[in-house]
């Protein structure tokens, strides 16, 4: 459970909080202090790259490990922290070549649709675990499914459907799938770009699902440093393919955006006259030369806009505070937003030097924060109650790294005030370190 001391070459996701744990733990009837509300029955878990030994050749490609904390009748039953036994994690063989979607690092999120649990890297099949983390194996969707499949699928509220993509590096490099509430592969259509670009998340509304083809390319030098294969390219151009849902490749058009690269969407929406609303955490420009070693750069919240029948988007910066892991109220997939919470992440992601969230109102163009002070937060995911409308209704739920005791919280925030003092502050026996994406199951 100590920190991994760091060494002058020691990359930045080897230190501090960024650093791998190297035990599974199990433990039960975690301490809380405060009250779990008793609704909250299911299991919040969480993904992240924890390389197994030795040192992964960049922050994203780790084995993954999910830490997973059940709630039930109030009180908090476990918390479990497993590394994904992908074929990789095993060391069977990986076919040559840049990808075999059957060996990934499995450590990007974790979700659950249609009665499975899988945890998502971009480059991969998608490994289906059991509550108690266990990992069961891959899901090709009964071999349907020949593409990796991303680590940000989105799943619609009102249909239950869950709409995806997959990208490689060879054409069309990019394929968009959707899968109905079921867990079905209903849907396949190739959207060819002019190059493998990174594309690691994209959009939904009501109407459509929106591309993100964007100038971070495919870069042989990168691929032979042994670290994430791509880099800014000044010549490639930016742009958003926005696609019908439901529709083929002929509804396919392309929009324009000034270069940049984007992680994240917070969410998309459709206004009365078809304006396509997306709001980003967005990079003015991302790995020139390569991926860093040292530092991570900066992001901040940025809508764009897209009119019907416009060739540009029209771009509006929200906030110039750098925030990461944007999200919203899930039941406002595709919907009109006004609330996104994110991490208040200060210039460098890499300094872990950031202690607050940030909740947006965009209505009124405030924001507020908690200060965890010493602690060190990761993304949070909103929460709401059971047949709950309201946006702003439930909790915020995530993982605290707490400096003083060299251990992690699970901890609970009123999502209405979010700078009041917790709820609930459960207390895990380990360092939880920094990780990426989680996510609340109900039920599970
Ligand atoms: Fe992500």
């Amino acid at each position: 459970m100590s920190q991994v001391a760091a060494k002058a070459d020691t990359p930045f996701w080897e230190r501090g909080n960024l650093a791998p744990v190297h035990e599974e733990v199990t433990a039960f009837d975690l301490p809380v202090e405060g009250a779990i509300p008793p609704e909250l029955n299911g299991l919040y878990a969480r993904n992240g790259a924890n390389p197994r030994e030795g040192h992964s050749g960049h922050w994203f490609m780790g084995d993954g490990m999910l830490h997973g904390v059940s709630l039930k009748d109030g009180r908090a039953e476990w918390y479990r922290n497993r590394w994904v036994r992908t074929g990789r994690f095993n060391g069977e063989p990986r076919k040559p070549g840049m990808s075999d979607i059957r060996s990934g690092t499995a450590n990007t999120n974790v979700i659950a649709h249609a009665g499975k649990i899988m945890a998502l890297v971009e480059n991969a099949l998608p490994v289906m675990m059991n509550r108690e983390l266990d990992t069961v194996g891959l899901n090709d969707y009964g071999g349907k499914l020949d593409t990796s499949f991303t680590a940000h699928p989105k799943i619609c509220p009102v249909t239950g459907e869950m709409h995806f993509f997959g990208y490689g590096f060879a054409p069309p490099f990019q394929t968009y799938h959707a899968v109905d509430a079921s867990g079905t592969l209903m849907r396949s259509i190739p959207i060819p770009t002019k190059a493998p670009t990174m594309m690691h998340d994209f959009a939904m509304t009501s109407e459509h699902v929106i591309f993100m083809d964007l100038p971070v390319v495919f870069d042989m030098p990168a691929a032979q440093r042994g670290t994430m294969p791509f880099a800014w390219n000044d010549s490639y151009g930016a742009r958003l393919g926005i696609l019908k849902r439901g529709a083929g490749i002929e509804s396919l058009r392309w929009v324009e955006v000034e270069p940049c690269y984007v992680f994240h969407v917070a969410n998309a929406f459709e206004e009365a006259d078809g304006t396509i609303v997306i709001d980003v955490a967005w990079y003015n420009e991302l790995w020139r030369g390569g991926p860093s070693a040292t530092t991570f750069d900066k992001a901040v919240l940025k809508r764009w806009r897209i009119p019907p029948g416009a060739t540009k988007a029209q771009e509006q910066q929200l906030d110039d505070r750098a925030i990461e892991f944007p999200r919203v109220n899930e039941n406002m997939a595709g919907s009109h937003h006004s609330i996104v919470y994110s991490v208040d992440t200060g210039t460098d992601l890499a300094s872990q030097r950031y202690t607050s969230l940030r909740k947006y109102d965009l209505k009124s163009g405030n924001s507020t924060v908690h200060d965890f002070n010493t602690g060190l937060p990761s993304e949070f995911v909103h929460i709401t109650p059971e047949g709950s409308s309201g946006e702003d209704d439930g909790w915020l739920m995530g993982f605290v790294y707490d400096r003083t005791r060299n251990a992690s919280d699970l901890v609970i925030l009123d999502a209405q005030r979010i700078e009041s003092k917790p709820i609930a502050r459960i207390g895990l026996p380990a360092r939880v370190p920094q990780g990426f994406h989680g996510n609340w199951m109900p039920g599970v």
